[in-house]
């Protein structure tokens, strides 16, 4: 950045205001300050909506209500109820971080943002959200919506790919944090760039700090925050063997890396042939069933899936994966990737 930024001093005690006025305050991860209840919360929120949560939330607790028994669990029931909610490696550290507490902090989660960082799946704004929430420590976020609204604010045109303009912006971050009201500003932003400061189409006309607002100011709002490196859209395509019999589904578990690491797929091959042979193998009589197109973050996948139901029970090829079956009315146990579920739960 070449021009110096002047940070508005208004900004915080604005936002503080606006917040506790208009802001968001019933969101069932509010008015605690247990950092378990924050916590998951906060690692559920990560790259996904509110509205998506909001029923997974409710089952973990219900199911998990304190760290300890999330602990207890074993990785394959977290992973059931995480099924659908997508990046598998959260529920992955979710685990471990619960284990992590229990074993080494007695199932007492550390008490400032140092110590919560150290946690497996806790990065520096994870810390900070739940170390302001609970512990009301002064200390900044910068997740995607709060590098957008902070962006703009500062009409902060450095390259966001650049690590040493990301912490450039990590420190103005830090400097317009309040001297009072850290939970209703942490809040707050978070607020602001969900319902006002959106990624399309800000709303400024309605927004609590347009006056100081550089981005604004510009002309050009949405120029901001840059970011260069663009998301190379890859393509996929595979074909599933769904195979019943006696009204058991044969799942196989994918392995412990890469897509759906550890969920319960269908059997899952690189091209049709690969299928063909494999079905012919057993002799199965195949129905081909709707393509499915299942969009993620780096590629479009078109899912083919070709059906057969089996009188006898096949006998596998012994180099198949080690697969299961499962009575259909059990598969909702087993961790799914969403579009199985969809199609078959
Ligand atoms: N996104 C990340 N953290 C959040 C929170 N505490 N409330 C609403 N949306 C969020």
């Amino acid at each position: 950045m070449s021009k110096e930024i002047v940070l508005p001093a208004l900004f915080a005690p604005t936002l503080v205001a606006w917040q506790r006025r208009h802001g968001r305050h019933q969101l069932p991860w509010q008015n605690t300050r247990d950092p378990y209840r924050v916590w998951l919360s906060e690692i559920m929120l990560q790259q996904t909506q509110v509205t998506t949560v909001l029923g997974y939330y409710q089952r973990f607790l219900e199911r998990f209500p304190t760290v300890l028994e999330l602990a207890a669990a074993s990785l394959d029931e977290v992973l059931a109820l995480w099924a659908g909610l997508g990046y598998y490696s959260r529920a992955r550290n979710l685990h471990a971080c619960a284990r992590a507490v229990a074993e080494q902090h007695g199932g007492v989660f550390p008490g400032d943002s140092v110590g919560l960082q150290l946690l497996p799946g806790i990065g520096r704004s994870t810390a900070a959200a739940v170390a302001a929430f609970c512990f009301g420590e002064r200390v900044a976020i910068l997740d995607g919506n709060v590098k957008r609204v902070l962006g703009r604010l500062l009409a902060f045109d450095g390259d966001l790919a650049s690590s040493a303009q990301e912490r450039l912006l990590w420190q103005q971050a830090t400097a317009l944090l309040p001297t009072e009201g850290i939970e209703s500003y942490t809040q707050g932003v978070m607020d602001l760039g969900a319902t006002i400061c959106t990624s399309r189409s800000p709303q400024c006309l309605i927004c609590p700090v347009t006056e100081l607002c550089a981005g604004r100011l510009s002309g050009e709002p949405t120029r901001f925050p840059v970011k260069t490196r663009k998301l190379k859209r890859g393509r996929r395509e595979n074909w599933w063997l769904w195979l019943e019999h006696g009204g058991s589904v044969l799942l196989q578990q994918r392995p412990a890396t890469g897509v759906w690491a550890g969920l319960w797929s269908l059997p899952l091959f690189d091209d049709e042939a690969a299928l063909q042979q494999a079905a012919s193998l057993i002799g199965a009589q195949l129905e081909v069933m709707p393509r499915i197109q299942h969009t993620l973050t780096h590629f479009d996948w078109v899912l083919h899936t070709h059906r057969a139901e089996m009188a006898a029970l096949p006998a596998l090829p012994d180099q198949a994966p080690a697969g299961q079956w499962v009575a259909r009315e059990r598969l909702a146990e087993y961790a799914l990737p969403a579009p199985l579920k969809k199609m078959i739960g």
